[in-house]
């Protein structure tokens, strides 16, 4: 998988070591759902967001198992020696909520559970195989904080806790209109100018895109939207405006 492209758009294609990169896609990639692909960019996001200073700590919403939140952990140790953003990671860990009318026909299809190889039992994660995972690799409480709940009464928590620090990578994975707008709404003002969010459903739920659409031009945001390989997902940069030509 070809991802120097988006390496090369975050100014970081000498920091992504392929054989570290692949020893942690091999502990973290049982743990997630996401294409390895997505995983990499998710670790490459990290990275930029070290190596430019950005303030700001780093959080997923939508963990499930793990593996994505794990990688972002995983990447800083080994590149960095220790763990230098912490990471929050927010799960109802009772799988998703119900779909509205905005997620549209096939998320509703989708959570008929007619396609059991697909459903993953609407996304059902037990919370101490994420704990488990955590604690194999030696992370402390610290390093990261877990927190279990609905977006729509957690993430407000969050968001004031956070709201000093900021955030530097956003990583939002909640599938449906809304759980990403809550997460849009309460997490993209405190992410840094110059940070990172990443939409994983983008492509995948029309809710997810509708909700970011909705987001932005309800608030008068130019940020661009960008795909990621083979359209697994997409991100932008939390970017005021664009200040000169050559920048992505
Ligand atoms: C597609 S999975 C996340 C995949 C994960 N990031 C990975 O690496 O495989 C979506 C997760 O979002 C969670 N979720 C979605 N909406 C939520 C909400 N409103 N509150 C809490 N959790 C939610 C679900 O419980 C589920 O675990």
């Amino acid at each position: 998988m070809d991802n120097s492209i988006t390496f090369q758009q975050l100014g970081i294609a000498d920091e992504m070591n392929k054989p570290i990169i692949k020893k942690i896609l091999d502990v973290v990639m049982p743990y997630s759902m996401v294409h390895e692909t997505g995983i990499v960019f998710t670790m490459a996001a990290v990275v930029y967001a070290i190596k430019n200073e950005l303030p700001g700590a780093i959080l997923e919403c939508g963990t499930w198992r793990g593996g994505c939140s794990v990688a972002m952990l995983l990447v800083q140790r080994e590149l960095f020696g220790k763990i230098l953003k912490p990471v929050y990671m927010l799960d109802s860990f009772e799988g998703l909520p119900r779909v509205d009318h905005r997620d549209g026909p096939l998320a509703a299809e989708w959570q008929a559970g007619t396609d059991q190889e697909k459903f993953f039992d609407n996304c059902k994660a037990a919370q101490h195989d994420l704990e488990r995972l955590l604690q194999q690799h030696h992370f402390l409480h610290g390093d990261y904080k877990l927190v279990r709940g609905w977006f729509e009464s957690t993430v407000p928590n969050v968001a004031a806790e956070l709201a000093c620090q900021g955030l530097a990578v956003l990583r939002l994975d909640g599938d449906w209109y809304a759980s990403t707008e809550v997460a849009l709404k309460q997490l993209c003002p405190i992410t840094s100018e110059q940070g990172v969010v990443v939409v994983d459903d983008y492509y995948a739920w029309d809710g997810c895109a509708r909700a970011l659409h909705d987001y932005l031009s309800s608030n008068d945001l130019p940020y661009r939207i960008k795909s990621l390989p083979y359209n697994f997902g997409a991100y932008f940069i939390k970017r005021a405006y664009r200040s000169n030509f050559n920048e992505f």
